[in-house]
């Protein structure tokens, strides 16, 4: 029986556990045995009893959960006295960021670990409900606007008082990936007037079917901004220029603005200067969800909230996912599972078929060396 670790997440600021005792039951049922630390799910508020009434072994230390694992399951990369404790061979699936983290790439290559990048499973039918990028970045979305609307010292719906009235607040979102249309989804609850904008052409009327209102330079450029995987392609200087120009006076207009735009493996795009940032009321917030990837905001701080000359708050909190950690983690959680029955055969039996095509997408390490194309050399 093919033993599943789970252990604390130490990373600055890592609240989220990649398994909760719903997820430690059910890989229970499917033939796993489960090692949960002690504490792991504590930030994320599941107790050490819960995963034990799973049917969960608690075990003391990283250490000795990992010892005799299998697989080892993790939120990020695993630590490196977590990578010295695993067996060779073992399978580790994380969010390996393993574009920036080469440390912990190369560890896991060092230590002949199987390891699978997270993130790197494809965005198939088939796999969808192992998409971590997908299941994060939608809580992302949602509390960016949270974020947003607690630092806005104005309210967020329009409301009639007999001491007077208060405008609906006004939020323009940036990027509307899975981030940004649940952001839309959320202010809109939240009674704001929201405005939208990407370059991608499919967003259109998907903005418009959420009830925003979509703000586009909609030239030759953009009608082939998608590629086939149905991410962004980096846009030109000149697009970008007239983008900047269309959504200048809007921005000006704006009481929130939430930035989530990515291309994969680029640096997130430059979407709001400082002097759009200058041009906005005293008392607004930009919410900079790209800040990770180096930010979308002029000015935005990695950790921190900026707060301008003008008055303009820019919110640089990185991993919003850990802001709600308990739902984060169950999503994860979820997704694992789902990953997990890839390492099972028909018969039920542990026996991971590598050259299954999401195994394959996602594998980063094996065997002594990082084996992913994209990733070697
Ligand atoms: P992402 O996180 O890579 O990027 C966020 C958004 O930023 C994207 O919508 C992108 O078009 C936009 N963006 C990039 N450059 C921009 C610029 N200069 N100005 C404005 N916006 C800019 O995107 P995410 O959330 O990963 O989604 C990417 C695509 O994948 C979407 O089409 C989504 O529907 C699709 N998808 C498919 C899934 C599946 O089939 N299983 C699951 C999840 C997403």
């Amino acid at each position: 029986m093919a033993l599943i670790a789970v252990t604390t997440e130490r990373r600055a600021g890592e609240t989220r556990v990649a398994a909760v005792p719903e997820t430690v039951k059910k890989l229970i049922a499917a033939g796993f045995a489960v090692t949960v630390e002690a504490g792991a799910g504590l930030a994320a508020s599941y107790p050490d009893a819960d995963y034990a009434a799973a049917g969960a072994v608690i075990a003391k230390t990283a250490k000795e959960a990992i010892a005799k694992a299998d697989i080892l399951f993790k939120v990020r990369a695993p630590e490196a006295a977590e990578i010295a404790a695993l067996k060779s061979g073992a399978i580790v699936a994380a969010v390996l960021n393993p574009y920036q983290d080469k440390d912990a790439l190369n560890g896991l290559a060092k230590a002949g670990a199987t390891a699978f990048a997270m993130e790197f499973v494809p965005r198939i039918t088939r796999a969808q409900v192992m998409d971590v990028l997908s299941s994060q970045a939608n809580l992302a979305g949602y509390r960016a606007v949270i974020e947003g609307a607690e630092a806005y010292g104005r309210a967020m719906p329009m409301m009639m008082t007999a001491a007077g009235t208060i405008a609906a607040a006004k939020v323009f979102i940036m990027g509307v990936g899975v981030a940004g249309l649940q952001a839309i989804a959320t202010a809109r609850r939240l009674g704001a007037v929201v405005t939208a904008t990407d370059v991608r052409p499919a967003t259109k009327e998907q903005v418009e079917s959420l009830g925003a209102k979509f703000l586009a330079v909609e030239d030759e450029e953009f009608k082939n901004a998608q590629t086939a995987g149905g991410y962004a392609k980096e846009m030109s200087a000149e697009y970008q220029a007239k983008q900047a120009e269309l959504v200048s006076s809007h921005i000006a207009k704006q009481d929130m603005v939430i930035t989530t735009a990515l291309i994969p493996g680029r640096p997130a795009p430059k979407l709001v200067n400082a002097a759009q940032v200058a041009s906005m009321k005293p008392g607004s917030v930009i919410v900079d969800l790209a800040i990770e990837q180096g930010g979308n905001v002029e000015g935005a701080k990695l950790g921190e909230t900026a707060v301008t000359a003008n008055g303009v708050k820019i919110l640089g909190a990185p991993n919003l996912p850990g802001r709600i950690a308990t739902d984060a983690s169950a999503l994860y959680a979820r997704n694992l599972l789902a990953f997990a029955g890839l390492f099972l055969n028909k018969e039920g039996a542990f026996a991971p078929d590598l050259d299954d095509e999401i195994l394959k997408a996602a594998l980063v390490t094996q065997g002594g060396a990082v084996v992913h194309p994209n990733l070697k050399g």
